[in-house]
């Protein structure tokens, strides 16, 4: 299977300020990942565990300070913008705020057309037709009715479909989806989530699906990372992380949710108090403070990420052996 986009060991900072005094934020720590061509890759953790931070910096958005971003065997890690911005139009994020997606100055039809002048030159009359032909494609019909609105004039469900043909219209071949659709009502989402699923089947694309929800991964993804305080603590096919969670902080998200922990027999996993400061996270496994299985070396020693065979791996010393 080939890859398309792969992180070796990358290591993202953020500088914040607190109470006046400067401090540095790990959002993402030496983690790992391939995805494959035409896979959905489901990334999912509680706030603030660097979902956002990793996709991004897997589109080269933002440059890590330490490790590497591969995309399609090219390292880009390093590439001034000038270099990768031919890149950028294969590479595409849908971000979870549809609002902040779109300048709500514009209109959605020069927002289509803005991508389709910078990236292909095309000539104004043609890029007007493949945005409309964009629109009809995202079920905004008929197009010619949302190409002189602005963002606040549509509803979150049609400005997210609309966002949407605008990352489409430049035919990317990888697509990080932000929580696509945490802002949109319940009753709209499936067919929002629908709607990508159709264009990677259509398009042959590669997703990485950010998202706190386990449950809608079990249903989409093929392989699935958990992600806690800035590190990946689990990885393997759905089936497998479905099925066999192996990691306690995978147990207890997926032990909270009925259907699937009566389906695989899981006893309820409960875990203490909240995440952790992602600025001064715990010593030893970040987890063991919450963790109900803790052992005492899960205080002092962080465990390695253990590959247990299959393409699993799982960061816990419980499988070290
Ligand atoms: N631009 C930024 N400047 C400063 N700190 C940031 C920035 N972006 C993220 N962070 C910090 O990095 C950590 C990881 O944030 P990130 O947004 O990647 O998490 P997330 O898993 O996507 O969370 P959520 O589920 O809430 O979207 C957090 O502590 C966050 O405050
Ligand atoms: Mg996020």
């Amino acid at each position: 299977m080939s890859t398309i986009v792969e992180l070796l060991d990358v290591v993202m900072d953020f500088e914040t300020s607190s109470l006046g005094r400067k401090q540095k934020v790990r959002a993402v720590d030496r983690v790992s990942l391939r995805i494959n061509k035409g896979e959905i890759y489901g990334l999912v953790g509680e706030s603030g565990s660097g979902k956002s931070t990793l996709g991004r910096v897997s589109l080269r958005l933002y440059k890590p300070v330490k490790g590497k971003v591969i995309f399609e065997n090219k390292d880009i890690t390093y590439l001034p913008e000038r270099v990768i911005r031919p890149l950028r139009r294969e590479m595409q994020l849908i971000p979870q705020d549809p609002y902040g997606a779109i300048n709500p100055a514009q209109t959605i039809g020069e927002a289509l057309i803005e991508p389709l002048q910078v990236h292909f030159n095309t000539s104004k009359e043609e890029a007007f037709n493949r945005a409309c032909r964009a629109l009809e494609e995202v079920g905004l019909i008929p197009p010619e009715d949302f190409m002189d609105r602005r963002p606040m004039e549509l509803s979150g469900g049609q400005l997210q479909r609309a966002v949407i043909a605008r990352a489409m219209i430049l035919r990317p071949k990888y697509i990080v989806a932000d929580e696509p659709t945490s802002n949109l009502d319940a009753s709209i989402r499936t067919s929002v989530i629908k709607l990508l699923l159709d264009f990677r089947e259509k398009y042959d694309q590669s997703i990485l699906f950010i998202t706190h929800d386990i449950a809608l991964l079990s249903l989409i993804a093929n392989r699935i990372g958990v992600m806690y305080l800035a590190q990946l603590v689990e990885e393997g096919s759905v089936e497998q992380v479905i099925k066999e969670p192996l990691h306690p902080y995978t147990k207890a998200l997926l032990s909270a949710i009925p259907l699937i922990s009566s389906q695989i027999g899981l006893e309820k996993v409960y875990l203490k108090g909240e995440i952790g400061d992602p600025a001064n996270p715990p010593r030893g496994c970040r987890l063991h403070p919450r963790c109900p299985l803790v052992l005492e070396e899960c205080k002092s020693r962080e465990p390695p990420l253990i590959e247990v065979g299959n393409g699993r791996s799982v960061k816990c010393w419980l499988y070290y052996k």
